[in-house]
């Protein structure tokens, strides 16, 4: 018998699946880390159970102090989740322009939700949940600047991904607090100092969900851009082209972010002709319903025309 003693214990351990039709070239693998399979439906779980954990063992949150954060979706949705189950009650600022679902869920979780004005964007609903913090006693997450957030991937997502696969040649992921590109970047380069790190961006004022321009002069404290070997900017329509793309090719429904990385990811096999290429996807497509996400278009179109918009950085 394999019983989990709390959900808590089924964060993580995510199935790494190849995408074989999608692959270009013979000599070109693609794999996606689905991360949409962990129990709140993305990767931040296990950066918040971790975060969560590691405050209270050292006493920084205290039994039943309220938890507050700032996040674009999945952080806030994983919190009042897992915040509620350990008896805190859970505060989450989130831009107003993130889609209806996510604030929902969070209301659904329990969270309390505050809004911020569309064009503050992330660093202004950090610097809210900051003066919660300060000003209500709240304990704030902090994923932008808790180290614990890149060694969570470190010792979670990059180990098992070494553990399913022997090689590693480029890694792909999204840039929102930086954490996924820091901690399994920085572990896959150890594993082989060949390793390409590519972090995935929207263009500076798109709104690609979870993912967050640097190009707007806010570094997340967590990211370490020496990792990075290059940044591929990517617009939403080929970030929804390419969601569509998995989802009709490999009948893997992941969220925007993930169309954003495997758009990322056909450039650069473009450039390569063998190597293993490793995508996290992120999160699901459920919260996107609401989109035009999964509404057809004609995919030649989209790929007919190089998205002026797309923008590359290369090592
Ligand atoms: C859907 C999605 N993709 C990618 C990311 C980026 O991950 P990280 O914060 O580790 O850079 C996030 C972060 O919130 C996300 O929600």
């Amino acid at each position: 018998m394999d019983v989990a003693a709390s959900v808590a214990d089924l964060v993580g351990k995510t199935p790494l699946v190849e995408l074989k039709r999608l692959s270009p070239k013979p000599g070109v693998r693609f794999f996606a880390k689905l991360e949409g399979q962990n129990p709140t439906g993305s990767i931040k779980d296990r950066v918040v159970v971790r975060l969560l954990e590691r405050a209270r063992a050292a006493g920084a949150l205290r039994p039943g102090q309220p938890v507050v954060e700032a996040s674009t979706g999945n952080t806030g949705v994983s919190l009042a989740l897992f915040g509620r189950l350990l008896g805190h009650p859970v505060e989450v600022c989130v831009p107003e322009s993130v889609y209806p679902e996510i604030e929902l869920l969070l209301r659904s979780f329990g969270a309390r939700v505050r809004r911020i004005p569309r064009q503050a964007g992330i660093k202004t609903a950090y610097e809210a949940a900051q003066t919660i913090a300060r000003d209500e006693g709240a304990y704030l997450l902090n994923q932008f600047g808790d180290p614990e957030n890149a060694l969570a991937h470190y010792e979670g997502t990059a180990a098992e991904i070494l553990a399913d696969l022997d090689r590693v040649d480029v890694f792909v992921a999204g840039l929102g607090t930086g954490g996924t590109i820091t901690g399994v970047g920085r572990r896959l380069k150890e594993a082989n100092p060949a390793c390409k790190v590519v972090g995935v961006e929207p263009r500076l004022g798109v709104h690609v969900q979870g993912l967050h321009s640097l190009a707007d002069g806010f570094i997340p404290p967590v990211l370490d851009e020496s990792v990075l070997d290059a940044k591929i900017i990517v617009g939403n329509r080929h970030a929804f082209s390419h969601a569509r793309r998995a989802m009709l090719a490999e009948g893997i429904f992941g969220g925007i972010s993930s169309g954003a990385v495997l758009h990322a990811a056909m450039r650069i096999a473009k450039r390569i002709e063998r190597g293993n290429v490793v995508m996290i996807f992120a999160d699901g497509g459920w919260k996107y319903l609401g989109t035009s996400l999964w509404e057809a278009e004609e995919e030649a179109d989209i790929d007919a025309a190089e998205d002026p918009l797309d923008d590359v950085l290369w090592w």
